[in-house]
């Protein structure tokens, strides 16, 4: 670890036709991609992977929305990867990202905010584990 960090391209920008775009603001960015998949959360999915959040106030409209449509998740390596993609990504809140940043480009609101990124190390670890297996991270 160090090196990667998980990436959500979130419903909405799905939605939205933009996988593309933010793949390509990803590889622009020095990201290279190490596994990716499209799928869709189960609401219970949702509410396991985000179990940090859990009695927030955003915590059920979050599992909702992040259950609602389909999702691509990706693992994406670079040195400093976890801090490197906060800053590419921008804040939470697209009303406070910095410009050129992906949320302030793609993201509509805080809950609708285009992409998520890992926090730390140990969350890029559990959230790898959380979506692929051995053989999709060769
Ligand atoms: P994400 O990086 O996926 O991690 C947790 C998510 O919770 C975050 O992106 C936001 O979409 C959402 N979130 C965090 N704080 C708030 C908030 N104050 N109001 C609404 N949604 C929030």
């Amino acid at each position: 670890a160090g090196n990667v960090t998980l990436t959500i391209i979130k419903p909405g920008a799905v939605e939205r036709n933009l996988i593309g775009p933010i793949l390509a603001k990803i590889n622009e960015g020095g990201f290279v991609i190490k596994a990716l998949k499209y799928t869709k959360l189960k609401k219970e999915q949702a509410c396991e992977f985000y179990q940090e959040h859990e009695g927030k106030p955003f915590y059920d409209d979050l599992t909702d929305f992040m259950s609602s449509s389909p999702i691509v998740v990706a693992i994406l390596e670079k040195e400093n990867a976890v801090a490197d993609f906060r800053k590419l990504i921008g804040s939470t809140d697209p009303l406070e990202a910095d410009e050129g940043t992906i949320r302030k480009i793609f993201a509509a609101s805080k809950t609708h905010n285009a992409v998520h990124g890992s926090d730390s190390d140990a969350s890029a670890i559990r959230e790898s584990d959380f979506f692929f297996s051995r053989v999709e991270r060769f």
